[in-house]
């Protein structure tokens, strides 16, 4: 008897799988990483897939030039196709919303058969293509292929630590300088195989290496793959005409590599030590700076309250008739004065609420999201699964986000209840929904297989308007029926007069005072990510993300309410937009950041990829500007709820 101990891994393990159950989506848009390996007998064809090309650092700057991908299978590439055509890969909906276009290709890979020298077709490059051809390979454009869901790569030294691993992608041809561009022909596929428990007959592939090389043939008749011949330059001259001729070899080598582990090659950190020290440095900076301006706060508030409600006692004293205490202190001053106007309704309460609601919507479905990668779900090895769960999580979320605004609008004792619930889930949606259809018509106009097809716009509309607009709708009915949430103080009629306020505490200084501290907490895990996005680089480090979320929330809620409680200090209490902007100002500086990036690591020559880069960004910080303000407001709500239930009045 065998008995199995009951491991931790095992137990998350069995806790993700039940959440699985429990989620209503098809089970076939995500698995557990380990869940479903392939085995190969020696012989079997393992399938070759192509991906859409994309720009990486270009080698000789080290600088992105484009953010354009193209289809393999690009006319002006002439790259070789299968006998029956190219037919495209069922992806799922996040795989194509983050530019996969996966196809099939003319590669034979057996596995554990070696090939040398095979041939795959020979193309004549007129000059049209060759000026194409040139221009993506001087930007740095990489091929992606795909074998057994595996990307192929290229081997790369760590130069800081030494230590070798995968980089996914591999150069289309070599910038040489001077005109001399070299354009890869041959490539020597490189396929590590791992033999499950010492049974040859089920083989998994574990790595994928393809070494391309530049073989200019002399004589058509005479391939032979050796690397003594020249390289190929394609004759961009009008009129001009290069043949090439398509090679390739496979290599299949044992390794101990285990399947569970093959991706570990892949996602290399780049200086972990850098990481974890920033990380740690403004953590500890962040966590700091907060307890002190708690602690702080806290005691003055215990103060205040004590003080107002001693007060309150002296002017009882009074009306009964004893003897009043006078120990100078008056109740002309301090956040107390503003008791009959704090909870007074901001101005477009509607749109506030609506923005609001969305808010709340986003920050839910960041927690799930994050959750899930901890988990494990959103695995490289998963295409896709982080788009698609990202979409999936928004709609179900729509819900939240109708019941959110609901909520807050009966609370600021909004009328147009038909409107907000119809802007809720449209209003901010549709934004982002727009400027998304108009970048992607920029990547159409330029044949980038970027653009999101036409059918998976269709999908996202009819999701959009079939679940998620009535769950938003459902979310709003519950909410407008739930008793409107009670001021603790009475609002009086008439608003009060609000004196000037000090420099800092005015709208655009303190905006920018409230807005760099949440931005500090994630700055450094944002340019990761940044690298994540335009680079092609694989993100995972989903740990540390965890904790810069948590910390952003953190110092954005404690920041606003610090700024909140400064301006009813100044007996100024329109607080709600204020909260709001300040925290959401966050947004500005992500938005800061990302023209720093372009002008540190990118350089676009084409406008469209300006225009994009601007565009992707300013979506991005939108959603950012929401989702912080929303933390803003929603601390800063909890905060004034409770002072003013603290003290008496009347
Ligand atoms: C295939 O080629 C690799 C690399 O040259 C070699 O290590 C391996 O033994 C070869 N396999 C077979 C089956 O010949």
């Amino acid at each position: 008897m065998v008995s199995r101990a009951f491991s931790p891994s095992s137990a998350a393990a069995l806790a993700a799988s039940l959440l699985l159950a429990a989620l209503p989506q098809p089970a076939s848009a995500f698995y557990l990483p380990g869940v479903a390996p392939t085995s190969y007998k020696p012989g079997d064809t393992v399938p070759l897939y192509v991906n859409a090309i994309r720009p990486i650092a270009a080698p000789r700057d080290g600088v992105l030039h484009s953010v354009m991908s193209y289809d393999y299978y690009h006319p002006d590439l002439h790259f070789c196709a299968p006998a029956d055509g190219p037919k495209s890969v069922g992806e799922s909906l996040g795989s194509i919303l983050f530019g996969d276009r996966i196809m099939t290709s003319p590669f034979e890979l057996k596995m554990a058969q070696n090939e040398t020298c095979k041939q795959l077709c020979a193309v004549t490059y007129e000059a049209e293509s060759s000026q194409f051809v040139n221009m993506l390979i001087e930007k740095g454009y990489s091929l992606n292929w795909l074998v057994d869901g595996l990307p192929a790569g290229q081997e790369i030294i760590d130069d800081l630590t030494g230590t070798e691993f995968y980089s996914p992608g591999f150069l289309i041809g070599q910038d040489n300088g001077n005109n001399a561009i070299a354009f890869n022909n041959h490539y020597d596929i490189v396929v590590e195989y791992h033999e499950v428990s010492g049974n040859p007959d089920q083989l998994r592939v574990v790595g994928v290496l393809v070494q391309p090389s530049s073989l200019h043939y002399e004589d058509p008749n005479a391939v032979d793959c050796s690397l003594q011949h020249q390289a190929v330059v394609l004759d961009t001259k009008a009129g001009g005409k290069t043949p090439v001729q398509f090679t390739y070899s496979v290599y299949w080598t044992p390794s101990k590599t285990v399947w569970a582990t093959r991706w570990d090659k892949y996602l290399h950190v780049v200086e972990p030590k850098i990481h974890w020290f920033s990380l740690i440095n403004s953590a500890i900076i962040v966590v700091f700076l907060v307890l002190t301006v708690l602690s702080v706060m806290v005691r003055t508030l215990k103060k205040d309250i004590a003080r107002y409600n001693r007060l309150d006692q002296i002017n009882l004293d009074d009306l009964s008739g004893t003897s009043a205490l006078d120990d100078g202190v008056q109740e002309d001053s301090g956040w107390k004065l503003v008791h009959g106007d704090v909870f007074r309704a901001p101005t477009h309460p509607l749109l506030l609420s609506v923005f609001l609601g969305n808010g709340a919507q986003l920050f839910v479905m960041t927690g799930f999201t994050i959750m899930f990668a901890l988990l494990g779900f959103l695995s490289p090895s998963n295409r896709g699964s982080l788009g698609t769960i990202m979409v999936l999580l928004y709609t179900v979320l729509g819900f939240v986000g109708g019941y959110a605004s609901a909520r807050v609008y009966k609370a600021f004792g909004g009328e147009k209840w038909k409107l907000n619930i119809a802007l809720t889930p449209l209003l901010v949606p549709g934004l982002v929904f727009s400027v998304f259809f108009l970048l992607d018509l920029f990547l159409w106009a330029k044949q980038s297989s970027g653009a999101v097809p036409f059918t998976t716009m269709l999908v996202i509309i009819g999701i959009w308007f079939v679940i998620s607009v009535p769950l938003s709708f459902a979310g709003s009915w519950v909410g407008f029926r739930s008793a409107a949430i009670e001021s603790p103080v009475h609002t009086n009629q008439i608003p009060r007069q609000i004196p000037p306020v000090t420099t800092y505490l005015k709208p655009i200084p303190s905006m920018l005072l409230v807005g760099i501290l949440p931005f500090g907490a994630i700055f450094v895990e944002l340019y990761f990510i940044m690298n994540s996005i335009w680079f092609s680089k694989i993100y995972y480090m989903f740990g540390f993300l965890f904790l810069c979320y948590g910390l952003m929330i953190i110092t954005c809620a404690a920041v606003t309410v610090l700024m909140v409680y400064f301006l009813l200090c100044a007996e100024n209490y329109h607080w709600q937009w204020r909260a709001f902007l300040a925290a959401g100002t966050t947004s500005l500086y992500i938005f800061g950041n990302a023209m720093i990036y372009w002008i540190s690591k990118l350089s676009f020559s084409s406008l469209a990829g300006s225009v994009l880069y601007v565009g992707y960004s300013a979506l991005i910080s939108f959603l950012f500007f929401i989702l912080t303000g929303s933390i803003g407001f929603f601390s800063s709500w909890w905060f004034t709820r409770k002072i003013y239930a603290s003290i008496k009045v009347d």
